[in-house]
């Protein structure tokens, strides 16, 4: 079984990630870590020298070939992963997967966002914090259609890392 985190940019899914794999004495992995090692590169760099189209078709081969060689670990996807390339069907496809979408809320992900937003080539470009706003509200309503569905939803507003974790476990078990 490998549970499936899932979630906006920002809503804490490599950090929630680890925090449950030590609860739960797994490992975990991250999509975007194992496309960075595959690739020896940057997600900035790959978008730089190839643009989206071709981060996205890398990210399902990545997605398949992790999914086909882990078990037993938590997988924090990439925010736009559950979106592209019937991704979303391919985990809802296996029942090994238990999925899960981390929900947070518009204020808290541009607050997060704004100060990191560099290193996130969809979002380094906007300058100020209301236009950042604005596309987070118009992104995360074409995404939540994917997002939803989760076979679990858990919010994360005003949590802790570590709770949220807990909160995941007595979801799942
Ligand atoms: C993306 C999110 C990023 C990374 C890439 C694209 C997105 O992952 O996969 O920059 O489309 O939302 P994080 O959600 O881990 O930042």
């Amino acid at each position: 079984m490998n549970i499936v985190l899932l979630g906006y940019m920002g809503c804490g899914k490599s950090s929630i990630a680890k925090a449950l794999a030590d609860q739960l004495k797994m490992n975990s992995i991250d999509l975007d870590d194992y496309i960075e090692d595959q690739e020896n590169k940057t997600i900035t760099q790959i978008f730089a020298d190839h643009g989206e189209i071709y981060f996205r078709k890398r990210e399902h081969q990545y997605l398949k070939k992790l999914l086909e060689t882990h078990t037993n670990h938590i997988i924090s996807l990439g925010g736009g992963t559950p979106c592209f390339a019937g991704n979303m069907e391919l985990l809802k496809g296996n029942n090994q997967n238990k999925s899960v979408y981390l929900r947070t809320s518009l204020e808290e992900l541009v607050d997060r966002l704004f100060i990191e937003k560099e290193k996130r080539p969809l979002i380094a470009h906007i300058a100020t914090k209301e236009d950042l706003k604005d596309f987070i509200r118009k992104h995360l309503f074409e995404r939540s259609f994917y997002y939803n569905q989760a076979a679990h939803i858990v919010s994360t507003d005003a949590k802790t890392v570590d709770q949220i974790a807990e909160e995941i476990e007595s979801t799942l078990f």
